[in-house]
């Protein structure tokens, strides 16, 4: 279908949540509208509308160093392979290409067709956990407080790349209780409410042995679902998420256009935010 004018992707506003949202629940994604609302509010979410709906989306968070992530690249079932989400993708490079911005962005291997042909890297493999939460008393480290959080900034820029300060107090705000920190600030994590399941993640740590500590503190703090995205380098991690019944939902391919070089510090960084949030 040729897109007209009419069909062209264009910014969303807040009237578009639950418009949004409905687009990641009919794609069975756990985002909350809380998330949505991070987007349209610190970023900018392209849609394509239909009767004033978006039926395609694709939202840009930009982050203080140089990059920014792609993600809630969406196109609802009806209206695939018909180039809607090449034409929102092609959107968000230019918005990014007019701030100098390099676009990154966790792929799924769907994503992955789309993003190939615009010159998207691979960088690394990341794997979807699923398992359960245990609500047991944490001992392997403290609760975080909101007065660790400039040295929880400082940790996760330096192992991903960008400061977010933002989003970390965001995250930290959603449920503060699913929060920890080792006591010598040699690592933290942070969890918040998803829509199918509480999201771990980032696990950002000096060493693997540090981030299995927090994850079994995180683990311990949480009743019910949950899903974790684990950097596939950290085999480790991923014995003991199998020991304790976790299982394998899904893989993602971080990806940057035109590059193949992390930012940051991968060696750092066990557990994503999350493919929305890097
Ligand atoms: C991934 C997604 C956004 C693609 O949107 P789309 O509008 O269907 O993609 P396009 O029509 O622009 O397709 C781009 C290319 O990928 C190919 N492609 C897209 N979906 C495909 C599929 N399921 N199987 C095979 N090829 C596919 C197209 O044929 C096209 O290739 P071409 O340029 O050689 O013709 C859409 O399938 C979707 O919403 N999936 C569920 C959510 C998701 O995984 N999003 C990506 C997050 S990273």
């Amino acid at each position: 279908m040729a897109l007209t004018d009419a069909v062209r992707p264009a910014p969303l506003d807040q009237s578009h949540l639950a418009d949004c949202l409905a687009l990641s629940v009919e794609a069975g994604w756990n985002q909350t509208a809380d998330d949505w609302l991070l987007f349209l509010e610190r970023g900018t979410v392209f849609g394509i509308l239909e009767d004033g709906r978006p039926v395609a989306t694709g939202a840009v968070l930009p982050y203080a160093d140089g990059f920014a992530w792609i993600s809630m690249v969406l196109v609802t079932q009806a209206r695939r392979e018909q180039r809607l989400g090449t034409q929102i993708l092609t959107s968000c490079l230019e918005h990014l290409d007019r701030r100098g911005l390099v676009p990154v962005l966790d792929a799924t291997p769907a994503g992955e067709r789309v993003y190939r042909p615009l010159g998207f890297e691979p960088i690394f493999g990341l794997t979807r956990w699923q398992g359960r939460g245990e609500k047991a008393v944490p001992d392997s480290a403290r609760a975080m407080a909101a007065s660790d959080l400039p040295t929880v900034t400082a940790m996760d820029a330096e192992a991903f790349g960008a400061n977010r300060s933002f989003l970390l107090g965001s995250l930290f705000r959603r449920v503060p209780q699913y929060a920890f920190v080792t006591h010598d600030h040699t690592g933290f994590v942070l969890a918040r409410p998803g829509r199918l399941a509480t999201q771990i993640g980032p696990v950002v740590a000096a060493s693997q042995a540090v981030a299995a500590r927090l994850l079994e503190a995180a683990i311990g703090s949480i009743k019910g679902p949950i899903f974790l995205d684990l950097a596939d380098r950290w085999t480790a991690l991923s014995a003991i998420l199998e020991q304790r019944g976790f299982t394998v939902q899904r893989s993602f391919l971080r990806m940057a256009r035109r590059r193949a070089l992390p930012f940051g510090n991968p060696q750092h960084l066990f557990v994503a935010a999350g493919p929305e949030l890097g």
